[in-house]
């Protein structure tokens, strides 16, 4: 696995057409065609918590981002992708543990979730999250639902 570190930064309205096609990368194997819309106006939204991207230069290789539940005292995981012929060379780490540093920093007390799908879910064991319930084809034909948390020590 390469020991690259790539830098990290906010997500800015230019890197939207390279996540769409980090997005499209990782379809049909880990997103459904229908869920392309959802993403885009996740990225549109001006009142989300903070999303990511993942460079080499200024080639994004990778986003992601994280959300708040306020009402529900939850934080997790959002939209989290590897460009597909970048996958297993540990950007996708890099990144997660950005992300749960970071909701760590800002919602400290919150309870931590994710939904994936059944291919991704052990990755996201190796983070300690554990399934709590998986729906079959909940994201559309052949991708379910796989929704974590992960205890947090107070
Ligand atoms: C899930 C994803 C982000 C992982 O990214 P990645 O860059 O390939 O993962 P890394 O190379 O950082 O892997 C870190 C570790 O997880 C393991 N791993 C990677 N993908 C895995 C998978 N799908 N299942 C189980 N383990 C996995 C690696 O082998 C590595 O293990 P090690 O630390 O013991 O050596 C990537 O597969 C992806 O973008 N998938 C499509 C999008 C998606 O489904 N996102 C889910 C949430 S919306």
């Amino acid at each position: 696995m390469s020991q690259i570190q790539h830098s990290i930064r906010e997500y800015e309205p230019k890197d939207k057409a390279a996540c769409i096609t980090i997005f499209n990368s990782n379809v049909p194997e880990y997103f459904c065609d229908a869920e392309r819309e959802e993403f885009i106006e996740w990225l549109d939204k001006e009142d989300r918590a903070p999303y990511y991207v993942l460079l080499d230069g200024d080639l994004v290789l990778a986003c992601g981002g994280i959300y708040e539940d306020a009402e529900e005292q939850m934080t997790g995981l959002a939209w989290g992708m590897v460009l597909y012929s970048k996958h297993k060379q540990g950007l996708g780490k890099q990144l997660t543990l950005h992300r749960l540093e970071l909701m760590e920093k800002l919602f400290p007390h919150y309870a931590q979730h994710l939904s994936t799908s059944q291919h991704t879910e052990a990755f996201y064991k190796k983070f300690g999250f554990e399934t709590t319930e998986c729906i079959k084809d909940g994201f559309g034909p052949g991708l379910d639902n796989c929704k974590m948390r992960k205890e947090v020590k107070r």
